[in-house]
């Protein structure tokens, strides 16, 4: 009489992930197959899958067994998603009706869908299943060959990438053993085909390349506002080739974002370029922060430890903006669902450019607006206060004149911005080695006090513009964070009045919005 069996699985929820038991018990009576512990319908379906599978790989499936089978997935509170289960099911029916003997089951995971004829298609998330694995001490991971490489990211544990269900059969049995998946190298050296435009190729715009320099120095937000034409979408697109590489365990991060978005593919299994994300305006607020019945990761998400660009910001709709203003002050978004929220991580930069007006010549001094004073007031109001007070950075990117536009001289490579950036956060990691945080931008005000302190010349500076600009509370404690980064880009341990001047610049002026 077979015994029940039972195997080890993985569920992902959110970006975390829990092991789950996959038991199959085969008891006499009529044919019966049946999946019980809160199957969605893409795991119920499994069964007719997993049927053809174990045929079509020789061996003998469920109906021809005369028996009831029960597959029961627990714990049975948590949801159970998507075909990943199909390996497991397919593994302990095989166990359970003694066709395969095994050793060793419990230091296992399986996971992975299975087609009709028994091979194995890649499922997402992997990433988090294989840290989940370390986690818990499993020694082993069987994956869909196309997630190997994902999964080796994690060197602790063992992965074996599966093309079929009969490969594993074998491998189990000892007849004839699979290579473990080599540990995937991560290679961080800067990957031209990844990045996007070159700086040195932006003629003038010096002002505009500095503050983006300043914003890719510590993580901070940057509006670019402007008439048509004069690069503001062009030098959004240099950020990618002035930040500075992913670290291992940001390339760890990102790459688990985007593998529970199911957005990995064979030929790119991990990230190691920082996420540049363009949605365009018309997304909506679930795609851009995230949510949904399973909720996936949304546009913020996916840009964590890299930049969000919202351009042509004013016509995105006010309530997706709205959205960003949590996800913008904590870096995390918080979804909610009926079982409970749900956190993603959503540290990233926010780049936005604009038009003055809808005509797009309210700043430009050559041409003549033909906006009316209420249409450019209603175009303004669009983007709200509190959203712009988020952002560190307001510059103005003006039409340029003919000379600049057809010299020869190259402005500075990226790579030259790119190496005084990544000296500033170096800087960064130094002054925040005992801290969670990496970057300027993310000090709370215990940290503000501590490494922003002004000299009294400085302070004299502060207190007259917050009474001038009549700036809130929370402008005033992103000055100084912007005055650091400034400090820390120009090799400076205090920060300086000119520093402090400097960031004071790049407030908006009042009479702006
Ligand atoms: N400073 C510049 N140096 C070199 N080329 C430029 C510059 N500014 C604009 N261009 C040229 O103009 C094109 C349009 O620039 P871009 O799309 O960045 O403008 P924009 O400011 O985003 O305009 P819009 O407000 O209409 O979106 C670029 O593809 C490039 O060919
Ligand atoms: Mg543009």
């Amino acid at each position: 009489m077979p015994s029940p069996a039972k195997v080890f699985s993985a569920a992902t929820l959110g970006l975390d992930c829990l092991p789950i038991e996959v038991e199959v018990d085969m008891s006499p009576g009529l044919y019966n197959f049946q999946i019980v512990g809160l199957p969605d319908a893409a795991v119920n379906e499994s069964k007719e899958r997993v049927s053809s599978a174990i045929k079509n790989s020789g061996a003998s499936p469920p109906h021809h067994t005369n028996r009831r089978v029960i597959v029961n997935l627990a714990p049975a509170d948590i949801k159970k998603e998507g075909p990943a289960y199909d390996l497991p099911v397919a593994v302990a029916f095989l166990l359970a009706s003694d066709q395969l003997l095994a050793t060793e089951i419990a230091s296992k995971i399986f996971v992975g869908e299975l087609s009709l004829e028994g091979k194995l298609r890649p499922i997402s998330g992997v990433l988090s299943i294989a840290l989940m694995a370390r986690e818990r001490g499993f020694k082993e991971i069987f994956v869909p060959k196309a997630n190997a490489a994902e999964a080796a990211m994690v060197k602790e544990i063992k992965v074996f990438g599966l093309d079929s269900l009969e490969q594993l059969f074998l491998h189990l049995e000892q007849k004839e053993l699979l290579e473990p998946q080599p540990a995937t190298e991560l290679n961080f050296v800067f990957d031209a085909a990844d990045s996007g435009t070159d700086m040195a190729y932006i003629r003038g715009q010096e002002h505009a390349k500095r503050a983006l320099e300043i914003a890719a120095a510590g993580h901070h937000n940057i509006l670019m506002a402007g008439p048509p034409g004069t690069g503001k979408t062009l030098l959004a697109r240099t950020l990618p080739t002035i930040l500075p590489p992913l670290s291992f365990e940001e390339a760890l991060e990102v790459t688990k974002i985007f593998s529970i978005a199911g957005r990995l593919n064979q030929e790119k299994p991990v990230l190691t370029a920082r996420p540049f994300r363009s949605p365009h305006h018309t997304a909506s607020a679930v795609a851009l922060v995230g949510g949904g019945n399973h909720p996936k990761p949304g546009e913020i998400t996916l840009a964590h430890r890299g930049v969000l660009f919202l351009d042509e910001l004013p016509e995105f709709h006010r309530d997706v903006l709205e959205a960003l203003r949590q996800p913008l002050e904590d870096g995390v978004i918080t979804v909610s669902r009926a079982s409970g929220a749900i956190e993603f991580p959503a540290q990233f930069m926010l780049v936005a450019a604009m038009n003055p007006c809808p005509c797009g010549h309210a700043t430009n001094p050559e041409k003549h607006c033909i906006c009316s004073p209420a249409l450019v007031s209603r175009y303004k109001r669009r983007i709200s206060g509190p959203l712009l007070d988020r952002i560190d950075l307001h510059i103005d990117v003006p039409a340029i004149k003919y000379d600049k536009l057809a010299s020869e001289k190259m402005g500075e490579d990226s790579q030259v911005v790119r190496a005084r950036v990544q000296a500033a956060r170096q800087t960064q990691q130094v002054r925040f080695k005992n801290d969670k945080i990496k970057t300027n931008s993310e000090m709370n005000l215990q940290q503000i006090k501590k490494h922003c302190q002004l000299d009294s010349a400085g302070q004299e500076i502060l207190k007259t513009a917050v009474q001038n600009l009549r700036l809130s509370a929370r402008s005033y404690h992103r000055i100084l964070k912007l005055s650091r980064t400034i400090a820390d880009l120009n090799g400076s341990p205090n920060i300086l009045s000119d520093n402090l001047a400097e960031a004071l610049m790049y407030r908006p002026k009042e009479d702006n919005f």
